[in-house]
């Protein structure tokens, strides 16, 4: 099955080729002004499957932090200017001893007939003092993965795609289409 992939995030695109295999970025331009993760995914896997006239897949995901009462969380790609994001966070943490945070995904699919089904990818961790790593992107160098004793910027993309969020999100979503006998 090739997989139709709404994102403008050639990050994003990597970890599902990495996943996934065949995936096809579609660019899509809607606001995601949904309040959940599953309602702004919605709203790009539906364009996606608007434009291409093709069963569509989106991910929209983010960083929750406890301490924080789930924020960045659906803002995560908005919560400052890029590169101060991470800062931001530190700096909100400072002083705090509850750093545990989690990364969520959701996956949306909508098919041409209008059927649609969202599911949801989470790894729990510890947000560090300082940013550490250069591997993935967004928020990874301050979220430690307390099962590998690294954060997630310093561990190979390799062991990213086999315990991220999103993938996670790719197996419930492969397991739902398997039951729903569109994949083998
Ligand atoms: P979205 O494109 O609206 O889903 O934005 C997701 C934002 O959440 C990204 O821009 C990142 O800031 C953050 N994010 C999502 N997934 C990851 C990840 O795997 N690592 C680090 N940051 C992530």
């Amino acid at each position: 099955m090739r997989f139709y992939l709404a994102t403008g995030n050639k990050n994003k695109l990597r970890e599902f080729r990495g996943m996934l295999g065949e995936v096809e970025p579609v660019s899509v331009d809607v606001e995601e002004n949904g309040s959940t993760f599953e309602d702004n995914a919605l709203i790009k896997a539906r364009e996606a499957c608007r434009i291409t006239g093709n069963a569509a897949i989106a991910d929209d995901s983010g960083l929750c932090v406890d301490a924080l009462d789930g924020r960045p969380g659906v803002f995560s790609a908005r919560y400052s200017e890029p590169g101060d994001r991470k800062a931001k966070i530190l700096h909100e943490l400072e002083g705090e001893t509850n750093r545990s945070a989690k990364f969520v995904a959701a996956i949306a699919v909508v098919f041409p007939d209008g059927t649609e089904f969202t599911v949801r990818g989470e790894c729990h961790g510890i947000i560090t003092e300082e940013p550490r790593g250069s591997n993935g992107f967004g928020y990874d160098p301050i979220f430690f993965m307390p099962e590998f004793g690294k954060t997630m910027a310093e561990i190979t993309p390799e062991l990213k795609n086999v315990s991220s969020h999103r993938y996670n999100a790719i197996q419930a979503m492969l397991k739902e289409l398997q039951s729903r006998g569109v994949l083998e």
